[in-house]
């Protein structure tokens, strides 16, 4: 758990609010959570349920493992206190986006379970969606799109998700889909169709 660090600060309450943006801006803010091992395709899902939603005029945004890595995350490696800290700043940014009132969407491994419900934790009630990624390790690593598998399997890559490192299902996503099983347009239009079924985005004709 992050500790509190700063002292003599005051949180100040905005007078535009969240219930005010989402009116201006026709939506509701809220995190679509994708998690699932390297490989799984939770960068191309996220991508293509982005795609749908931009289609449908949703102001929307996609937080990328692989691109925050590269700026905000570019201090953390792959520890358990360092994949810790990752997910914990990336629920916090989540939860700035849904505040915002954007659809945002987080494909990280996101490995832990006790992280993930900690980022659930920050979000209002319905607006959390956790979208399992299921894909068999065999299938990632037959993939190996990054070839990240090989060097692991090598031991050129420690704690590596999968087959050095755990990863820990989740126990009751939102949904999941099955990336072995489903084109990415399937599983796409099966994320798309929860959404409206919790009634954070209008059924489409
Ligand atoms: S997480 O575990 O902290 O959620 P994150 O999604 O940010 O991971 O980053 C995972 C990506 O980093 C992988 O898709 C892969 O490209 C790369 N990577 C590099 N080293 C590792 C490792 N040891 N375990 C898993 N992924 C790794």
């Amino acid at each position: 758990m992050a500790q509190q660090k700063a002292t003599n600060i005051t949180w100040h309450e905005a007078t535009v609010t969240v219930e005010d943006r989402e009116k201006l801006l026709n939506q509701k803010g809220c995190v679509i959570w994708f998690t699932g091992l390297s490989g799984s395709g939770k960068s191309t899902l996220a991508n293509a349920v982005e795609q749908v939603l931009h289609q449908q005029r949703h102001h929307t945004y996609v937080l990328d493992g692989d691109n925050v890595r590269h700026g905000l995350n570019k201090n953390l490696g792959f520890s358990p206190e360092d994949r810790e800290e990752n997910i914990r700043r990336i629920g916090e940014v989540a939860k700035l986006f849904a505040d915002a009132g954007t659809v945002v969407m987080t494909a990280f491994i996101s490995p832990y379970r006790a992280d993930r419900d900690q980022a659930r934790a920050l979000i209002a009630e319905n607006r959390f969606v956790e979208v399992f990624v299921h894909c068999p390790v065999e299938v990632c690593e037959e993939r190996d799109t990054k070839g990240l598998y090989k060097k692991a399997r090598a031991g050129e890559i420690k704690e590596f998700t999968g087959i050095s490192a755990p990863y820990e299902p989740p126990l009751n996503p939102e949904v999941t889909v099955n990336t072995a099983a489903l084109s990415i347009e399937e599983c796409a239009q099966a994320v798309v169709q929860t959404l409206v079924k919790i009634g954070l985005v209008p059924a489409e004709n």
